[in-house]
């Protein structure tokens, strides 16, 4: 019995402060106190920034994920460094002991770029080497266009029994918005106090017309890799102004036809383009 409540209670907490349906302003108060850790990896500075970030927000300690052998080649270099890994052909990466124990912390902010669509390898070497069982994990990463949903996925595959929530994530060309994001998602989160605007929920999925197809090329039209066509959208309000998701026809990582959600943000503000969000597939 003691144990239902302590889930009722816990699954209200995480209900009252992440619904995106709940029509009043979201006040949320921080859940009791905890020794957090904020662990990274980042191999050119941008996750760091959010470490650091979300470590001064959080009174949290800091550390980074060190691999034995650096990854220091060039971008092209890298990503056949880990293609190779992830296919199985070079051994798994070794990780630096860490400057902190672990063990001594209930939550564990864990933070990773997105390498070939999931957590970088040292981040990924590391959260497979350590039993999280009982802690909190807080997952926030950076990418180029998008994988904070699909590297959380891989997470909770990979650690079924650790309790790991969605995370926040950010594009690196959107790195100067992290704090402000940050702060709405820790408030969000109930991790702070403080008050948000609620979310509103996403519209139907209808046609584009064109003004919403010029919108999305405004977006989208200079990012280097293909995001797709779009075919279908759907809006809402959002802080600033509207908020588009994109439904596009794209192409997996293995070149199959597959769809994805391309996110925009358009702001009311004067001299402030589209501006591509991320993207999930
Ligand atoms: C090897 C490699 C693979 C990458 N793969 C992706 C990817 O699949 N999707 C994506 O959106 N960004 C990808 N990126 C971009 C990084 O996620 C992005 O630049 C990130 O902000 C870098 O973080 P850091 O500066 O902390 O290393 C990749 C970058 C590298 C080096």
């Amino acid at each position: 019995m003691k144990k239902f409540l302590m889930a009722i209670s816990a699954a209200l907490v995480f209900a009252g402060c992440g619904n995106q349906q709940k029509p009043a302003a979201e006040k949320c108060s921080p859940r009791h106190s905890t020794k957090s850790l904020v662990l990274y990896y980042s191999q050119t500075h941008t996750t760091e920034k959010v470490a650091k970030l979300l470590a001064e927000a959080v009174s949290a300690d800091l550390d980074s994920i060190v691999p034995v052998e650096p990854y220091n080649g060039t971008f092209e270099e890298t990503v056949e460094r880990c293609k190779k890994e992830m296919d199985g052909d070079e051994k798994p990466q070794l990780i630096k002991s860490l400057n902190v124990d672990v063990a001594e912390y209930d939550t564990v902010y864990f933070g990773y770029p997105i390498w070939c669509g999931v957590a970088a390898r040292p981040a990924e070497a590391w959260f497979l080497r350590f039993d999280l069982r009982g802690k909190t994990v807080i997952p926030f990463c950076t990418f180029g266009s998008g994988g904070l949903e699909t590297s959380v996925a891989v997470l909770r595959k990979m650690a079924p029994s650790v309790n790991i929530l969605d995370g926040y994530g950010i594009r690196s060309a959107r790195i100067d918005k992290a704090a402000e994001e940050i702060n709405e998602f820790l408030i969000r989160n109930g991790i702070k106090e403080g008050e948000v605007a609620p979310e509103v929920p996403f519209g139907d999925k209808r046609e584009l017309n064109d003004e919403e197809k010029g919108i999305f090329d405004a977006a989208c039209g200079d990012y280097p890799f293909p995001l797709g066509t779009p075919v279908k959208v759907s809006s809402r309000v959002a802080k600033n102004g509207m908020e588009y998701c994109f439904v596009t026809d794209s192409k997996d990582a293995k070149g199959n036809p597959a769809q994805a959600e391309v996110y925009v943000i358009v702001s009311n503000e004067d001299g402030v383009g589209p501006e591509f969000t991320k993207v999930v597939r």
